[in-house]
């Protein structure tokens, strides 16, 4: 077994007991961040800076040079999955992610290779593997992968979307063929997460950050259903510890005791449902990671720590299934010394819930 030398993020998501509640932040690498900022200038663009493993490793540690974070996340983005299979993907300042060729109708979804995880998306897992290397054993590394379901929706609408009215289309028209690329892309997803376990990530998540705009039907049938695919195909164990498998529906709280049964060890919480409420549904059966609303971070230091302690109070006396997070990524303009604010909070505040601090 590799050293971990600040294992308390995984030992939390496996509820082993912890000394202090755990912490990072979604999106903790990013435009917030000067030196981030002085980085992908000098990278030209964000995919050329995904695709540079000594650069993507070097803003991955950025914050962890700032803060005393629990965990490092690979820099990286969801949409590598469908660039790889070839839909064109680029940025247009201000407006996001977009795709030159999204997919419209059956004949694109038989179309579409299966990504080589070693070939095409290699330049993830050099990362993956540089990123190890720089962080020493220091903390634990997380990799990720969007959810079908939210890669889907980039896929089909062509960018970010309101009202998703052309996936919502081919959902209702035409929902075999929805089904046949969700099938796809979970086979890809598997490929994806286990080829990122295997070049070093100890934990992952996937991120399915619309699926909260379904149904309840909908959303168990073209979303969850190929969430738990995922679950049943990820590798567990590497390097002789289990690999924790995260899953965060923003929007997803209804759904918690359904997300549960997939059997991932963690779910991520965003700030519209209360952590004590989520406790009690699901008892001791997963970790919760969240969930304070990233907005916070505008606030005082004192309203920081007020919200941070608050979160604290509502998961209670208990030595472990807490990971703190914000309930969704960092906001772009928050100034840096809030984040450490937010960081510092939760190790110093949560010490006294921990019956094996001292
Ligand atoms: O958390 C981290 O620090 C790791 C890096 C990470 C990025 N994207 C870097 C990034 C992670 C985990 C993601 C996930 C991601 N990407 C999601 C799921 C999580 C969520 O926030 O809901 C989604 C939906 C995307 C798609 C995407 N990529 C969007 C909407 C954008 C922002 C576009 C914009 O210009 O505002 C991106 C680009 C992106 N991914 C940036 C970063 C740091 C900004 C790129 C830049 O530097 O210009």
């Amino acid at each position: 077994m590799t050293e971990i030398k600040n294992d308390r993020y995984l030992r939390a998501l496996l509820k082993q007991p912890v000394d202090y509640t755990p912490v990072w932040m979604m999106r903790q690498a990013g435009r917030y961040l000067p030196e981030y900022r002085e980085v992908r200038a000098q990278a030209g663009d964000f995919m050329s800076l995904c695709r540079d493993a000594d650069l993507a490793s070097e803003v991955t540690l950025q914050p962890l040079r700032r803060f005393p974070l629990d965990a490092a996340i690979l820099f990286s983005d969801i949409l590598t999955i469908p660039d790889a299979m070839g839909l064109g993907l680029h940025f247009v300042a201000g407006e996001g992610p977009k795709f030159a060729l999204p997919i419209q109708r059956k004949a694109d979804v038989l179309n579409l290779p299966t990504p080589d995880p070693e070939g095409e998306l290699q330049y993830v897992m050099n990362a993956v593997r540089q990123i190890r290397k720089d962080l020493q054993g220091e903390v634990p590394l997380i990799g990720f992968s969007g959810s079908p379901w939210t890669l889907a929706t980039y896929m089909i609408e062509g960018g970010p979307s309101k009202a998703f009215t052309k996936i919502k289309k081919m959902m209702y028209a035409e929902p075999a063929t929805l089904h046949l690329l969700l099938d796809k892309l979970a086979d890809s997803v598997i490929d994806y997460l286990n080829a990122q376990i295997k070049a070093g990530a100890q934990s992952v998540m996937v991120f399915d950050t619309w699926g909260g705009v379904l149904t309840p039907k909908d959303y168990q049938d073209f979303s969850l259903q190929y969430m738990h695919k995922i679950v049943d195909g990820l590798i567990r164990e590497n390097e002789g510890r289990r690999v924790p498998v995260t899953l965060f529906t923003k929007n997803g709280g209804m759904w918690l005791e359904k997300i549960v049964a997939t059997g991932c060890d963690a779910v991520g919480l965003d700030w519209t449902i209360n952590i004590s409420d989520a406790k009690a549904r699901v008892g001791d059966k997963v970790t919760l990671q969240g969930n304070m609303d990233p907005s916070i971070l505008y606030a005082s230091p004192e309203r920081i720590r007020q919200e941070v302690g608050s979160i604290l109070d509502d998961y209670g006396h208990d030595d472990t299934g807490h990971v703190f997070n914000l309930g969704h990524g960092i906001h772009l303009d928050v100034p840096p010394d809030n984040a450490g604010v937010f960081v510092d909070a939760v190790h110093e505040l949560s010490k006294p819930y921990h019956k094996s601090s001292v």
